[in-house]
């Protein structure tokens, strides 16, 4: 019987602020079947966009990104939060609902003119996600495509990255 990845991604109410539906992965990952069919949906979706790497986005994007690089046999980069990259990065300010945040990545990892496929595990304002694209950009790569595992729905993100191929395997209105 077909896996609807849905069912695993465990909801917590009131997370981390009251009034927030916190889409919880650990329940994903917790089940073989459906973190492989996961994986095995985001690289089908991912193939057209013919990219040469991907980049992850520091931290949940690396649990998926991980097993698409190896299952698709391309090079992964990592896009990291602040202070975590030892050698010369490149850094993009962002905001977050509350505060601002840091993404960095190493200016030499990217090959100037190279597709990069985008992997997080959730879309939701896409300020994350626009960062990193802005990060890639500033490197000389370009965009191939942004994957992401859950899509939230009414804070705006599909919108922050209009213009950019974008798929999602799941979504949820926000309040939902
Ligand atoms: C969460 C999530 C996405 C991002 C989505 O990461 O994993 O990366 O927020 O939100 P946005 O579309 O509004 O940018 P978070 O920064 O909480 O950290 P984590 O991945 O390290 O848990
Ligand atoms: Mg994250």
């Amino acid at each position: 019987m077909a896996i609807n990845i849905a069912d695993y991604i465990r909801n917590v109410p009131d997370f981390p602020v009251a009034g927030v539906q916190f889409k919880d992965i650990t329940s994903l990952l917790l089940s073989p079947a459906a973190f492989s069919d996961t994986i095995d949906r985001m690289v089908a979706h991912a193939g057209a966009s013919k990219p040469d790497c991907l980049a992850a986005i520091d931290s949940r994007g690396f649990l998926f990104a991980a097993p698409m690089a190896v299952r698709m046999q391309l090079p992964l980069l990592l896009i990291r939060k602040a202070g975590k990259l030892p050698g010369e990065t490149l850094e993009f300010d962002y905001s977050l609902e509350y505060g601002n945040s840091t993404l960095e990545i190493h200016a030499g990892d990217i090959t100037p003119g190279h597709r990069v496929l985008i992997i997080d595990d959730l879309l939701a304002t896409g300020g994350s996600l626009n960062a990193a694209v802005s990060l890639i950009e500033k490197a000389g790569g370009i965009t191939a495509s942004i994957g992401v595992v859950i899509e939230l729905i009414g804070l705006g993100g599909r919108d922050a990255l209009s213009g950019y191929h974008l798929f999602s395997l799941v979504s949820f209105e926000v309040d939902e």
